[in-house]
């Protein structure tokens, strides 16, 4: 025993650099993931009687979100592309919130019938919608087209979702109040909007398009706002942070080996889902936020979007055109 003290005192001696290096760097790391996780909502809102719909509910914060909502006693609509999936999630989120009303909803934003087949079934079997909340998104993936022949990220973050508000809004001013969350990303400060080229047909870059797309939902956001004031139907947009989710799995792919190993330990230092889930669940019931609109948030703190977020003929001139687009009057 005594032996064994003096070694380790010895080592300690001797490496004592090393050591302190190893002590900062740790401490470092912990107060990194601490900033990391951000802020988190402490609403205790319940929604027994509410119901919510969200986009893309089948992995990442969504899925999050949605057992949040469910734990909460609202009913929730998961509105996915892929059934098995969904129905996995919606068994998990039952069996962990012990709420059994959680339903699957075919939705592929990459379909303008889809999204109209899935507004119609909602506007016709639900009664009352309170929260809707635009999670679903595709993150810089080839040069893909919709089955509209619309860009691919636009196509889904943007368009997919610009119509199935349009299509949810005479059930959601019946319900109100309510509110619409829309899930954006810092990825729109450098983003902006090319009205002259809005499929990217030229100079497509996947970070190009992405941005683009990030920026248009929270345009979209203030210009539906202001729409709606008056209505009892608010509107919230929102940077999740940076989280461990697939949203990576196209861009990974295209990562030589070694981008992909420092990626994977980044990976384990940012937000999980449930941290990442959050701002979108503050949005979606916090009492404070109940008469604001059209403003965008980050980690659960309203935050100031860039510049090219707030421009005011450029949201409506992107409104018309959206509404063109997708064949809204
Ligand atoms: N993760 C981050 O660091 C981060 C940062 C900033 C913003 N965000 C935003 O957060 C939101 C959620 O992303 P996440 O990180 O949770 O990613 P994720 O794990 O990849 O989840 C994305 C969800 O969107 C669905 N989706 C994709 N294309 C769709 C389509 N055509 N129709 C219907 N659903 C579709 C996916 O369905 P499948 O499973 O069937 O593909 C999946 O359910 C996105 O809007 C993203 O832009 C994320
Ligand atoms: C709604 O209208 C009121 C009064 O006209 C105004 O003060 C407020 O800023 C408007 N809100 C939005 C989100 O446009
Ligand atoms: C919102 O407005 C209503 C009506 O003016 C008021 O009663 C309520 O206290 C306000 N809530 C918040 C959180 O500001």
């Amino acid at each position: 025993m005594q032996n064994y003290a003096e070694a380790v005192k010895d080592f300690a001696e001797r490496h004592a650099t090393c050591l302190t290096v190893v002590f900062v760097a740790g401490v470092g790391v912990l107060a990194f993931r601490r900033w990391m996780a951000g802020g988190v909502c402490r609403s205790k809102a319940r929604l027994e009687g509410k119901t919510v719909l969200i986009t893309g509910a089948n992995t990442g914060i969504g899925k999050e979100t949605a057992l949040d909502m469910a734990q909460r006693g609202a009913r929730v609509i998961l509105a996915c592309r892929d059934m098995t999936k969904a129905r996995i999630a919606a068994d998990e989120i039952r069996q962990k919130s012990g709420n059994g009303n959680v339903v699957v909803k075919k939705l592929d934003l990459a379909s303008l019938q889809s999204v109209r087949d899935l507004a119609k079934d909602v506007e016709k079997n639900e009664e009352r919608l309170d929260i809707l909340i635009n999670n679903a998104g595709i993150m810089m993936c080839p040069k893909w087209k919709t089955e509209d022949g619309f860009e691919m990220q636009f196509g889904v973050n943007h368009l997919g979702h610009f119509l199935l508000t349009n299509c949810l809004l005479d059930l959601l001013k019946k319900s109100a109040p309510s509110r619409i969350v829309i899930v954006s990303s810092l990825a729109h400060e450098r983003g902006q909007i090319h009205f002259d080229d809005i499929n990217i047909d030229k100079d497509y870059t996947p970070q190009k398009s992405y941005r683009q797309s990030k920026l248009a939902n929270v345009l979209f956001g203030k210009e539906l706002a202001t729409r709606l004031n008056g209505s009892g139907v608010t509107v919230y947009s929102l940077h999740p942070g940076v989280i461990r989710t697939e949203l990576g799995r196209h861009l990974f792919n295209s990562f030589p080996m070694w981008k992909i190993m420092l990626a994977k330990v980044f990976m384990r230092l940012v937000k999980n889902p449930r941290e990442g889930a959050q701002t979108t669940i503050y949005c979606a019931v916090d009492e404070s936020l109940a008469n604001s609109s059209g403003l965008y948030y980050s980690d659960c703190a309203p935050k100031k979007p860039a510049p090219q977020a707030l421009d005011d003929a450029a949201a409506k001139k992107l409104w018309d055109l959206s509404a063109s687009m997708v064949g809204l009057s």
